[in-house]
């Protein structure tokens, strides 16, 4: 072997290392700013159907089944209401006095989150149901 080869996988484990701590951080960094869904995505049916579900079933015993018992103003009187704001209150829970809103982020995954979001929106005055 000579000595140019010999260097070269000397410098291996350094170099490899390195890849793996810059594969590590974006995988982190993606975890803490999730990638918004277009909009068409958010409109899909089948997402408000599924998260329409996985709202009932988890979120339904504070917020009612549309989002209009709870602590809060009814979701259907939102307007305008930011996707990624949606995602971060679930994700990350809320606390105004003894008003708790749980945070989310360890029992539901990302995608949960999004469908559950597109069904929020679903309710909001500005995004009507597709036909
Ligand atoms: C233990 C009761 C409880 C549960 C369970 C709960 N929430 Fe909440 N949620 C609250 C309270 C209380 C608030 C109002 C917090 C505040 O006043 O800032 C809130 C606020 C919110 C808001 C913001 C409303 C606004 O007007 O800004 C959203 C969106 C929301 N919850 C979604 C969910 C979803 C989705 C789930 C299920 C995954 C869920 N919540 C489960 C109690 C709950």
């Amino acid at each position: 072997m000579n000595s140019i080869q010999n260097r070269r996988r000397s410098q291996l484990p350094a170099w490899w290392a390195g890849a793996c701590l810059v594969a590590a951080a974006t995988v982190v960094g993606a975890q803490d700013a999730p990638k918004v869904p277009d909009a068409q995505q958010l409109l899909d049916p089948q997402w408000i159907q599924e998260g329409r579900g996985k709202f009932i079933q988890t979120c339904g015993y504070c917020h009612g089944p549309e989002g209009d018992s709870g602590k809060h103003r009814p979701f259907r009187e939102r307007v305008d209401w930011d996707p990624a704001a949606i995602h971060s209150v679930i994700a990350n829970g809320r606390r105004r006095g003894a008003n708790v809103m749980p945070a989310w982020k360890d029992a539901l995954s990302d995608d949960e989150i999004w469908r559950i979001t597109a069904y929020i929106r679903s309710l909001s005055g500005q995004v009507k149901p597709t036909p």
